[in-house]
């Protein structure tokens, strides 16, 4: 295990009826701006019920906040807040209006063009406190300090982190997500899935509680994700989903281990020249990535087969490929398809997601930085 410092400041309130407790946890006299989505939340009364909580405070709204939040809509965002000497935000949707709302706190007190704390990994030296009332587990934005933002003009999907945007607090709520579409709810299961293989499926790094815990999410996601699309209002299954995504992406399982996150990368292009989902990305390129890589990654790939798909019997080769099948298959159950073609995307479209990656600077990916274009290529190319 590799030297590490693990920090992880954010607060959680976990459970039904905790969005009451939000007063509490919000600096007195704070004028607050409440960050919202397309309006889900605005139709389920989850707005309703924030607002509530925060009566005794001055609060104001901004909606609109799209999947895959883009640096023109938080740009309005942090003209208004900045008018509006806002001090506060309260983050109430999934992933993308979190990570939007990081990037509005970073934007109002930065001093330039706050693009460039993505393209040129400018460094914020302040950020305007918040919180979050998650509805969606998927992301684990809830509980890190990283974000992921879109320039429409560009079509740049780049991500950022900084110790200083991590939540103050964050409501994890079950109850919340019985109303998502199950489009959603599947999307959640595979981003987190993806999350945890990520910093698990490397190489061996005698990181037994880092391992074990891994599996620990990755089994419960394979149990529990079918049930939460099943029986939609199942408080235990959504609120062991609901915590399965946030430890997946909070840092925890990653510390002192290699990590991968070339299946994020190469995802994230596909989303921004084809706006599919980060999830559906997700489940197209890691089966392709783990066959492309599978040497490599070897001794993971047989730790994997055994202790999370049971597999013990056959040759090492056979174990490896029935793992990856069986990764595929599980992403299929839960209804997220994983080949570029089950999108109406071909061969074609291999090389501008590869020239992408190039802009990005992303040619040498992996635990081993030995991903290389000419690797994500073939993933691409596997991957239709
Ligand atoms: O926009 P509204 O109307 O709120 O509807 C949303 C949206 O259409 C809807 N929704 C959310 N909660 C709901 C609900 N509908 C009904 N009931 C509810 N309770 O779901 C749709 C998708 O929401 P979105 O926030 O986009 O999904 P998700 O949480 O999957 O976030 C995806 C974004 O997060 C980034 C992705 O790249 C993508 O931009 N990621 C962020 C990460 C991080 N910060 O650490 C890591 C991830 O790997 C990921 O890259
Ligand atoms: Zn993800």
């Amino acid at each position: 295990m590799e030297n590490f410092t693990f920090y992880n400041p954010t607060r959680i309130l976990f459970g039904a009826g905790r969005i009451a407790d939000v007063a509490r946890e919000v600096p007195a006299g704070a004028r607050v701006l409440i960050t919202y989505g397309g309006g889900s939340v605005v139709k389920t009364g989850t707005l309703d019920e924030v607002k509530a909580a925060l009566s005794g405070f001055t609060v104001l709204e901004f909606g609109g906040i799209e999947p895959n939040p883009t640096y023109e809509t938080l740009m309005k965002a942090v003209e208004l807040a900045r008018k509006e000497k806002v001090d506060f935000l309260l983050a109430v949707g999934g992933g993308s209006v979190i990570d939007g709302t990081k990037f509005i706190a970073g934007a109002i007190p930065f001093d330039g063009e706050p693009w460039d704390i993505l393209a040129k990994r400018a460094r914020i030296t302040s950020a305007v406190p918040f919180g979050s009332v998650l509805t969606l587990p998927a992301t684990g934005s809830e509980m890190n300090s990283g974000a992921v933002i879109t320039k429409r003009a560009t079509n740049d999907k780049l991500a950022f982190f900084s110790n200083l945007l991590y939540p103050r607090f964050s409501v994890l709520d079950p109850t919340k997500t019985y109303t998502l579409p199950a489009r959603q709810v599947s999307n959640g299961v595979v981003d987190a899935f993806v999350h945890v293989v990520e910093q698990y499926l490397t190489y061996p790094a005698d990181a037994k509680v880092q391992d074990r815990f891994a599996e620990g999410l990755l089994l419960t996601l394979i149990e529990e994700g079918p049930k939460a699309l099943r029986e939609p209002e199942n408080y235990a299954v959504r609120a062991n989903l609901m915590w399965t995504a946030t430890l997946a992406l909070n840092g925890l399982i990653g510390v002192g281990v290699p990590t991968d996150w070339a299946t994020h990368m190469l995802g994230h292009e596909i989303t921004a020249l084809h706006g599919l989902d980060h999830a559906q990305t997700l489940a197209i390129v890691l089966p392709a990535m783990l066959q492309v890589r599978r040497e490599e990654k070897q001794a993971k790939l047989l730790q994997y087969a055994e202790r999370v798909w049971g597999l013990t019997q056959g040759d090492e080769k056979a174990r490896i490929d029935e793992a990856i099948a069986r990764t595929r298959q599980f992403f299929e159950s839960v209804q997220v398809k994983t080949r570029l073609s089950d999108y109406g995307i071909g061969k074609d479209a291999v090389p501008p997601l590869v020239a992408q990656l190039e802009r990005h600077g992303m040619k040498a990916l992996g635990e081993h930085q030995n991903l290389t274009l000419e690797g994500s290529r073939q993933v691409y190319e596997l991957a239709v």
